[in-house]
């Protein structure tokens, strides 16, 4: 092992995990729902926000912007907003942190106010690319007035006489249509996003909950034309954040590789958009129920019961990749307990994210003794039901690869070690307090 670095966490081979729990908040629906809160006159009110650094740092971002924002209990908040084109000049530079989505959904809302602003953030997302994003809004009429090669720190003017564009982004980004989305609420007239293939759809389904004029139609096989009519009255709204499936899935993996465990997850999102990840688990044999089917704020929830399963190998067509984008690096580890060969098609969007995650699997699993390959997009894990383990995983400023070595080291022969967990507070905070109330070996 190595030294004891505080920020350092192991992971060791754990008897079988039983118990319930609920993870927390959604996050891309906590950094909307802060944002639409901001862009409504009037005050929205907010439960169950997820309290991580990436939030929080939206939810700052829109304060320095000119919103109210209040904490009143645990993810209770308040926003009164500003109103659509409201938000005023900050003072300082905007910091999104580790934040991908809270800059580029904040870049769009930005660009539809007639203010300039700078964007920032942590040495991770400086090196994420902003260019596909700042290409449709200045299409709208917003310009970037510093940036170097399309990365932060960069100041955007937003535009001072919007223009509704039809947009077709060449990556299926839910934060991409989300910006554009954002700035076409100041535009006159119809703004347009037409998918490919259909990414998860929260701000529309938002938009349409606080009152705005939008059309989603399917367009394709695979995707979607969304229409929203500008310049809306955002009416504020009450927002139920349902729990994260996202984070949902660390301890569901940790369940199914580890013999004998019974675990349920309450009230987890099971919007389809994001589902990708539970389907591609029960193809491969994954012991996964749904027990209770509700609604909650306008989104399908059910109380997951996860139970240790034999997995095997399958491949994973391109096409699920919107739905379970933030899914591979934890699936990578399922591959690797399970039984026969599984094939990930269509990875290349996880080389931008918080890290190079296809690299950051592929070393992952290679470093706990598990063979793996990477041609092109594709990664291939070669599973044999177990793994060695014995390996200390580098996490490169990236939650979802942290909290996957260590559900990883749960069910390996030898312990797995990771050097840094500070990042996993951006999205799943209490991470390692809930997979200890389960059985797991976390110290
Ligand atoms: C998100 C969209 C996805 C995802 C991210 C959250 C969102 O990013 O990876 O964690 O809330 O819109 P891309 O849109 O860049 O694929």
């Amino acid at each position: 092992m190595h030294s004891a670095d505080p920020t350092s966490l192991t992971a060791r081979r754990s008897g079988p995990l039983k118990g319930r729990v609920r993870v927390p908040g959604d996050k891309s629906i906590s950094h909307r729902a802060l944002i639409l809160g901001a862009l409504t006159v009037g005050e929205t009110r907010i439960c169950g926000l997820l309290e991580s650094e990436d939030v929080l740092h939206t939810g700052d971002a829109v304060r320095a912007l000119g919103a109210r924002v209040e904490r009143c209990g645990a993810g209770e908040w308040r926003v009164h907003g500003v109103g659509v084109g409201g938000f005023a000049a900050p003072e300082q530079a905007l910091d999104f942190g580790n934040s991908g989505t809270g800059c580029r959904l904040m870049l769009g809302a930005v660009a539809g106010c007639p203010i300039a602003a700078t964007f920032d953030g942590d040495a991770s997302l400086r090196r994420r690319p902003m260019r596909r994003v700042l290409e449709p809004l200045e299409r709208i009429g917003a310009h970037t007035l510093t940036s170097s090669d399309g990365r932060l720190p960069l100041t955007l003017a937003g535009a001072r006489e919007p223009i509704p564009i039809v947009f077709e982004p060449q990556v299926a980004s839910a934060q991409l249509k989300s910006a554009v989305l954002l700035t076409g609420l100041s535009a006159p007239g119809e703004t347009v996003v037409i998918e490919t293939e259909a990414t998860r759809d929260h701000t529309e389904k938002m938009l349409a909950h606080f009152g705005a004029g939008i059309r989603v139609e399917p367009h394709g096989e695979l995707g979607r034309r969304i229409a929203l009519a500008g310049q809306p009255e955002l009416q504020p709204q009450a927002i139920v954040v349902p729990a994260d499936p996202s984070s949902a899935a660390f301890p569901l993996v940790a369940a199914l590789i580890t013999p004998g465990s019974e675990v349920i997850l309450d009230g987890v999102m099971l919007n389809p958009l994001r589902a990708g990840l539970v389907a591609t688990l029960i193809e491969m044999g994954a012991a996964i129920e749904r027990l209770e089917t509700r609604n909650e704020g306008g989104e399908e929830i059910a109380d997951l019961r996860v139970r240790g399963s034999a997995l095997r190998g399958i491949e994973v067509p391109a096409a699920r990749a919107p739905a379970m984008i933030d899914e591979y690096p934890i699936l990578a580890v399922a591959a690797a307990f399970a039984e026969g060969t599984t094939v990930m098609r269509g990875l290349k969007e996880l080389r931008v994210k918080e890290s190079d995650r296809l690299a950051g699997m592929a070393a992952l699993l290679r470093a706990n003794g598990v063979a793996v390959d990477i041609d092109g997009d594709d990664l291939t894990v070669r599973g044999r039901g177990r793994a060695a383990g014995g390996g200390f995983v580098a996490t490169h400023m990236d939650h979802r690869i942290a909290m996957s070595a260590l559900v990883m080291g749960l069910a390996s022969r030898q312990p797995v070690q990771v050097d840094d967990t500070t990042f996993i507070a951006t999205s799943f905070p209490g991470f390692a307090e809930l997979m200890r109330s389960l059985g797991a070996d976390l110290r």
